[in-house]
């Protein structure tokens, strides 16, 4: 049996959909338990598409924030989940996830931490001006992208970059690294 995944995600899933090409390879050392999504999220349609189990957890559906966490954190640990994923996935974790789950949660962020955190990395990073941005992959922890690092790719900047390209670069090179991080977790 391989590793089983749980994968959190909030948009379009392209890096979902890395994880599931990668878990259809032969040898591969996990698999995706099941997609869950803070919203009606249009990645949640690749999971289905295999057959993968997949849920909704939305916060304007719990009366406060603790009790959506606690719900998330059930759906989560419904599929045991040796890993938890976040692809994409647009909320801060809580208490519950973060105390069943520590030292057990990835995430990745379209810039190279611990510049430009936040919900707008590839947007800050381009209004910065840098010439040089990237990926990172880190473990997750309370705050905001503050977790350990632990693996980085850079991209150039190009002089016509918009947010729209230049995230489209790097999520050529963030895809891979993930991949790569959990394959490396899960074969120890
Ligand atoms: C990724 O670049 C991730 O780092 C960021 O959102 C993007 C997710 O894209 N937080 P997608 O929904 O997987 O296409």
């Amino acid at each position: 049996m391989t590793t089983p995944l749980v994968v959190l995600i909030s948009g379009t899933g392209s890096t979902l959909q890395a994880l599931l090409a990668a878990a259809r390879e032969p040898r591969a050392p996990f698999h995706v338990a099941a997609v869950i999504a803070d919203r009606d999220a249009a990645g949640l349609g690749f999971a289905r598409a295999e057959g993968i189990p997949t849920e909704i957890v939305r916060l304007r559906d719990h009366p406060d924030r603790e009790t959506w966490d606690r719900a998330l954190a059930a759906a989560v640990a419904a599929h045991d989940p040796e890993l938890v994923v976040l692809a994409g996935f647009m909320k801060l974790l809580g208490a519950p996830l973060l105390e069943t789950y520590g030292g057990r949660i990835l995430n990745t962020h379209p810039a190279l931490l611990p510049s430009f955190p936040g919900a707008h990395g590839v947007r800050d990073a381009l209004a910065h001006g840098v010439k040089i941005t990237g990926a990172t992959v880190i473990d997750v922890d309370a705050g905001v992208d503050t977790g350990r690092i632990l693996a980085q790719a850079a991209v150039a900047v190009a002089e016509d970059d918009t947010e729209e390209t230049l995230h489209a670069r790097i999520k050529q090179v963030e895809q891979p690294l993930l991949v790569e991080v959990v394959r490396r977790r899960c074969l120890g």
